[in-house]
């Protein structure tokens, strides 16, 4: 295992994202963690990562200088490295020169680190402090025009210090630093595979769970549906699945999971769809604001899923979806300020009856969990879904929601999408969708007048979802999609395109 301490960067995900590409197994933890923890843990290394201090002001997160002296080798990152650097003797200040962007460095490829990096290399930086002197028994292994010291390391002591940030792929050989520090430097071996999670999980789920019942929330979205495959390669039809059809889904899309888990499906368990369209409807009519139509939607969900939960009984085991991400951004993994809860079955624990819970994904980022669902033959255009909130076309419907509008923001998102794969771009685009302003305007149409809604559509390009920017599709695939929904979809007769980054905006509409 590799460990991530965390100094509060917004790249700290990425870096153990990029270490496990390196197929080497890597968690993160804060940098309050406790050294004798780390000990316990015995890593075959550490990574510092980039943090929004000054790592010589007074309160600024720092550490035990007892860690470089564990015989683990340590990599530092941006503050990471600026930390290393400040508690063995070296000198960071206030850079004269802020470095901000892809900026050429020139590296030392006699380096470990940069072993078949190329000398001229371009890497992100984004730093206000820099390294104006490397510590004592520490050589200078990179430098940039503004930047003295963009690299340093003790080879001795096994401790590596860059400046950049390798974890961003902006970073063009990133990549490979990264990978000659957790292959080369901390000798790990590489052969953490999604095969062996598949197969391990599989194993410690059948004899956690034995003869027991399991329960597990199907909302047709990635995660739920890898735990529930996961589940049911393990228990089989000890395992429920109750999968509840709020009327708030795509086009098709609750028979589309009913095909792939139903009876007539490829997998081993009891399906139970849950039509609650009408519910749902009801308790919607001519409800406005966003946070109580989130609110509504969320507390009907429990109330359905309740019921059916009565319905079966008490289980031994509730399965949650949750992944890695959910696990650092609830804080209890690093140090990442919390910023929204995404749960869609997050108030579920307390409505069922049941002994444990179960988390099979607890371990995975969201790409992870991917190959994992490809690794145990999920469909693929299961496994590559958008992701999809929980309250669903609810929160992409603007004001209040009725079945007509559902079913007209539907046709427009699904010609949308279906446009987008025509045009090839449908595994290159973060998140599109097509949602529905509440905005009517007037229009003309064979000679009449039109007084109709707007579609807006939306497309965005993220890599943690926190921030993200509107993306640039083609003029002509745009132009495809408006022409074929201002004519196939009733009562829609504008079509606008969304500009906007988040911040400020956010990704879905409500
Ligand atoms: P925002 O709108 O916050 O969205 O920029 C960021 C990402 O989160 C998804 N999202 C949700 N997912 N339940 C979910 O499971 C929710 O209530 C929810 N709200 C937003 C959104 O689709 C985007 O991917």
């Amino acid at each position: 295992t590799v460990i991530v301490l965390d100094f509060g960067g917004q790249y700290n995900q990425l870096v153990a994202r990029r270490v496990r590409e390196c197929n080497v197994y890597c968690e993160i933890y804060s940098y309050k963690t406790d050294i004798e923890k780390i000990k316990a843990m015995n890593p075959k290394g550490i990574i510092l990562t980039g943090g929004p201090n000054s790592c010589f002001e007074t309160d600024s997160p720092t550490y035990s200088k007892e860690l470089f002296e564990l015989g683990i080798p340590v990599l530092g990152l941006c503050y990471g490295a600026q930390l290393m650097m400040h508690l063995l003797g070296g000198k960071v200040e206030k850079a004269p020169i802020r470095e901000y962007g892809k900026i050429e460095v020139q590296v030392d490829t006699n380096s470990a680190l940069f072993k078949n990096v190329s000398p001229t290399t371009i890497c992100w930086m984004s730093h206000n402090d820099y390294i104006s002197n490397a510590a004592l028994d520490f050589s200078t292994t990179a430098h940039t025009a503004d930047c003295p010291v963009a690299a340093a390391e003790n080879v001795n002591k096994n401790l590596y210090a860059i400046q950049f940030h390798p974890e961003v792929l902006h970073t063009v050989e990133g990549t490979k630093i990264l990978s000659n520090f957790v292959m080369n430097v901390c000798g790990c071996a590489g052969d953490w595979i999604m095969s062996s999670f598949v197969e391990d999980s599989i194993k410690a789920i059948r004899e956690k769970v034995g003869s027991g019942k399991v329960l597990c929330a199907l909302s047709g979205g990635v995660d739920s549906s890898v735990a529930a495959v996961l589940l049911s390669k393990a228990v089989g039809e000890q395992l429920t699945c109750v999968f509840v059809d709020h009327g708030l889904l795509r086009k098709n899309e609750g028979d589309e999971v009913e095909e792939v888990f139903g009876p007539n499906g490829s997998y081993d368990l009891n399906f139970i769809r849950v039509n609650a369209q009408e519910r749902f409807y009801e308790k919607l009519a001519a409800i406005e604001e966003p946070e109580r139509k989130r609110k509504i939607i969320g507390e009907e969900f429990i109330r359905v899923f309740e019921e059916e939960a009565k319905k079966i009984g008490t289980v031994d085991f509730l399965v949650q979806g949750t992944i890695y991400p959910d696990v650092v951004e609830s804080g209890l993994g690093g140090e990442s300020a919390v910023i929204k809860s995404h749960h869609n079955v997050g108030g579920l624990p307390d409505f069922v009856d049941f002994k444990e819970i179960i988390e099979p994904l607890r371990d995975l980022f969201k790409d992870e969990v991917r190959k994992a669902g490809l690794e145990l033959g999920i469909p693929e255009n299961l496994v590559f879904r958008q992701p999809f909130p929980g309250p669903g076309l609810g929160i992409r419907i603007i004001g209040d929601v009725t079945a007509e509008k559902v079913e007209m923001v539907q046709e427009a998102d699904a010609i949308y999408r279906e446009e987008i794969a025509n045009a090839g771009l449908d595994r290159s685009i973060g998140q599109y969708f097509a949602a529905l302003t509440n905005m009517r305007s007037v229009g003309v149409m064979g000679d009449e007048r039109t007084y109709d809604y707007a579609i807006a559509l939306r497309a965005v390009n993220t890599v943690d979802f926190m921030t993200a920017e509107a993306a640039q599709i083609p003029w002509d695939v745009l132009g495809k999609v408006t022409s074929r929904i201002v004519n196939e979809v009733k009562h829609v007769n504008r079509v606008l395109y969304d500009c906007t980054g988040k911040p400020p905006g956010t990704i879905e509409f409500e």
